[in-house]
């Protein structure tokens, strides 16, 4: 056998007439005579014609769906409806036989549930095809916009000493032996006796790292996994995700707000241009899906014209202050359709609040700004009213909120008092502090929900589904 080509290269480029050899997955062998073949580099199946009457039955047999097979052939322009070219194979080997009757996925459509459970194998099918591509895309997307910028990509730490949001929401990391934990005279944890010698936790952001970095690096962005013991079994939430944070020396809000709108607007339109096949799949998926949808539920645009939409139009920018008025003054709120009725100033928005905003109200992303301090973590900037910080969180429709950031409080004596009043701990945070004491300056950064960017950009309707092995409460599998 030659060698090796993919099924997306031969597909663009092959030239009829000569012979090429293809490996990859068997999705249906009809008549004994047409396989239609997948290697996972795009999701149209290459059409092999197999010679039946001058092959083995034995051979013949082992042609099944799921079987992982080698075959070298002619390629040639195809009479049949559906692929311009196709391979008349001379030399069929069976790399990996799949029995039929145990191997768990069925050539028909199965549900996302199911998927989901044998998540190790759902890889193979078309939907999940397509998503983990446009999933890699973005991801290359990310990197390309930065680095064209002249961003410093900052790997900040995994394991860290800090809880850096304050909600208390990270999972210990610690090699004591649970049966047995040191404990002092006090009948405290004796963490001196752990590993680090101290308390540590799985990162739940790279910001104030990031901060660090961006303190004499100007511009950095970190891309990594982050995590949060938050039980929140949700269609929105994971226990480890990847985040995107960028931290800009000498932005304020609104260079801040700038650069994740371009951000946004920057992968979207790479996708497009990059995965147009995996996303028209993807939108006629959703336009399936949503046939089973009572008509009021089924949303007024596709998906393409959905990401289209965003990439046309300029980003609604508002204040927390004004949201809340309107959401004060909306329909739903009067009529007492919110699960959380809108009532006063200052306490934080529910995720239905969000999507009235982004889905009903303005209809498109919505930036907003200056948040009530008392619902914002302790390092965003203090306005000068006193009552709000230099808050930033973009919501998208049919996510919510996909980007949280701010412009950070540069000014040590603000950033102190706030911390006193919090009752964060100083001493711990000494060297976030020390950046203040030495040659502080305004700067901003925000942080991108990696996964409720593919969850948008894919339609699909479950984080689970746009993250190879989600983990989440109650699972950890694989
Ligand atoms: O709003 P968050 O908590 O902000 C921060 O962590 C800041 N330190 C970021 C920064 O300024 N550098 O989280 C940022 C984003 C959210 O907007 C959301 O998209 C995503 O991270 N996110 C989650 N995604 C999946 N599962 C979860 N449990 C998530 N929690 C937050
Ligand atoms: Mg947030």
């Amino acid at each position: 056998m030659g060698q090796r080509i993919k099924i997306k290269a031969l597909l663009q480029s092959g030239e009829t007439g000569t012979e090429v050899t293809v490996k990859g997955w068997v999705r249906a062998f009809r008549s004994n005579r047409f396989i239609a073949l997948n290697d996972g580099s795009t999701n149209s199946n290459l059409q092999i014609v197999v010679d039946f009457e001058n092959t083995d039955p034995a051979l013949l047999k082992r042609i099944t769906f799921g079987a992982a097979v080698a075959i070298t052939g002619t390629l040639a322009p195809s009479l049949g409806q559906g692929q311009s070219v196709e391979v008349i194979a001379s030399e069929i080997e069976i790399l990996g036989d799949c029995n039929p009757d145990e191997f768990p996925l069925q050539p028909k459509k199965q549900t996302l549930e199911f998927l989901r459970e044998n998540a190790h194998l759902r890889f193979r099918t078309n939907t999940f095809g397509a998503i983990f591509r446009v999933r890699n895309t973005l991801s290359f997307a990310v990197h390309q916009f930065f680095q064209e910028k002249g961003f410093v990509y900052l790997h900040t730490p995994v394991i860290t000493q800090s809880d850096a949001e304050g909600a208390g929401e990270a999972f210990h990391v610690t090699n004591f032996d649970l049966a047995n934990v040191p404990r002092t005279d006090t009948g405290e944890v004796d963490y001196k006796q752990d590993f680090f010698g101290k308390s540590t936790n799985l990162t739940v952001s790279g910001q104030l790292e990031g901060e660090l970095g961006a303190m004499a690096l100007s511009d950095i962005y970190t891309f990594g996994p982050t995590f949060r013991a938050e039980n929140s079994n949700t269609t929105r939430h994971l226990a480890e995700f990847w985040m995107i944070e960028p931290e800009m020396a000498f932005y304020d809000i609104h260079d801040n707000a700038n650069l994740a709108e371009e951000l946004l607007k920057y992968v979207i339109s790479y996708a497009l241009d990059k995965n147009k096949e995996d996303l028209e799949f993807l939108t006629q998926r959703l336009l399936e899906e949503e046939k089973q949808k009572p008509q009021n539920e089924r949303s007024e645009l596709s998906l393409l014209d959905k990401l289209q939409f965003c990439l046309n139009n300029d980003f609604e920018r508002l204040t927390y202050t004004e949201a809340i008025q309107i959401l004060r003054d909306s329909t739903p709120n009067k009529k007492k359709k919110f699960v959380y009725p809108v009532e006063g100033w200052g306490t934080d928005l529910q995720s239905e609040h969000e999507r009235y905003l982004v889905e009903k109200h303005f209809k498109k992303p919505v930036i907003l700004t200056d948040y009530p301090k008392e619902i914002k973590s302790f390092y965003m900037r203090q306005n000068d009213d006193g009552k709000t910080v230099a808050a930033m969180d973009i919501l998208f429709p049919g996510i919510g909120e996909i980007i949280g950031g701010s412009q950070r409080e540069e000014r040590l004596d603000k950033l102190e008092t706030r911390m006193d009043e919090l009752g964060i701990p100083k001493d711990e945070l000494w060297w976030y502090l020390d950046t203040r004491r030495f040659g502080s300056c305004p700067h901003a950064g925000f942080g991108l929900g990696f996964e409720r960017l593919v969850l948008f950009v894919t339609g699909m309707g479950n984080i689970r589904d746009v993250i190879p092995f989600p983990r989440f409460p109650k699972n950890a599998e694989f």
